[in-house]
């Protein structure tokens, strides 16, 4: 079993709470994400102005970078009260049926991880989504019948960290379709800033300069490291978390200046040094070091690829010259190896 990693983007079980609190309420006081941000400000504000639904739409990104906070956004920004849900928990297409029809105006339906919707309760979507209508099938054998109800005109906002896996039908259906992408450090530091005044947690600057350079990118990780610097500051300092004390709380974390993690670092090293540093295929880089593929895929490689650490060609993922010279390898090894 895998050691659960501290910059592992995923959510774990004390969040929730904290979530609540740290949880930007509004799209004026989300920080980050500006291309987002203002998009969805003009589709708000035309559905107001119009009086009508929100149009369906759907947020895309690796996890833990706000996806779920912009679905409960919109649902605060319209008024409107949401349905949290998951592409895996609407089993039966009878589960999809219930949760629409108690849909009212306006409200918004969050579809998480929408991609894992099967396809029976996909084809129940599709209407709905487009004609909002709900068609139920009322009886068995050849006496069945279909009976088509009208639904009020909500919203559908969906999230997934794969897009590709989307099928095209269903893509198609939302009016909106963002991309978010990893925050910039000077974005994590004022989160991370906002989250430590809400926690109360003493935080110099550089300390805060610190932990927003190994959070990847991700709020979520950015998050959990001040906990985890906190818990440190507290036990081995007087509690105030300067630069040094954010650094031997993220060193002690095995978690080095670039954010990367024992996982990170595993997958460069197999690349490099059993594959020669590529091109080499995701599920032969999993399996050498005994992780799950999708693992790899969904919360690894994009943060690498961001770093200019890995490159994704036709053939496979190879370790950049960057990825060397962070592992302090030497590049040359390439080339000589070439020679045989
Ligand atoms: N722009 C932001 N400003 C401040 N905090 C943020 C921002 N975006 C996300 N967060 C915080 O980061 C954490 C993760 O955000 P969220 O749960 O929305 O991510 P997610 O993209 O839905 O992740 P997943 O794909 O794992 O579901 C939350 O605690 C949230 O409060
Ligand atoms: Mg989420």
């Amino acid at each position: 079993m895998t050691r659960q990693r501290t910059i592992a983007p995923e959510a774990t079980l004390e969040e929730p709470i904290l979530d609540r609190a740290l949880r930007p309420q509004r799209l004026d006081a989300l920080i980050g994400q500006e291309r987002v941000r203002e998009n969805l400000r003009i589709l708000i504000d035309a559905a107001q102005k119009r009086d009508e639904a929100l149009e369906h739409t759907l947020f895309y990104g690796p996890p833990g970078l706000g996806k779920t906070t912009l679905a409960r956004i919109c649902a605060n920004e319209m008024g409107a009260a949401i349905h949290v849900t998951s592409g895996p928990a609407i089993e039966r297409a009878g589960d999809l049926a219930a949760i629409l029809s108690n849909l009212r105006e306006k409200e918004v339906l969050f579809i998480d991880e929408i991609h894992r919707l099967g396809k029976v309760v996909e084809e129940i979507l599709y209407p709905a989504m487009e004609d909002f209508a709900l068609d139920l099938v009322i009886g068995q054998g050849p006496g069945a019948r279909t009976v088509r109800l009208s639904l009020p005109r909500f919203t559908v906002v969906g999230a997934t960290t794969r897009l590709a896996l989307l099928s095209a039908p269903l893509r198609t259906r939302f009016g909106a379709i963002y991309r978010l992408d990893f925050y910039k450090q000077a974005a994590l530091e004022q989160i991370v800033e906002r989250a430590a005044r809400v926690l109360a947690v003493p935080l110099e600057p550089q300390g805060r300069i610190e932990i927003a350079r190994r959070g990847r990118g991700t709020p979520r990780v950015a998050l959990r490291l001040l906990r985890r610097v906190r818990d440190y500051a507290q036990v081995r300092g007087d509690g105030i978390i300067t630069g040094k004390i954010a650094e031997e709380a993220t060193a002690l974390l095995e978690i080095d200046e670039a954010g990367l993690d024992n996982l990170d670092r595993r997958v460069l090293h197999a690349i490099i040094e059993k594959f020669d540093g590529g091109p080499v295929g995701l599920d032969t880089i999993a399996a050498s070091i005994g992780e799950a593929a999708d693992t790899i895929m969904d919360v690894v490689e994009p943060y690498l690829l961001q770093l200019g650490f890995l490159n994704r060609t036709p053939r496979g993922r190879t370790a950049t010259q960057n990825a060397y010279e962070h592992l302090k390898i030497p590049f040359e090894q390439v080339e000589q190896g070439l020679l045989f």
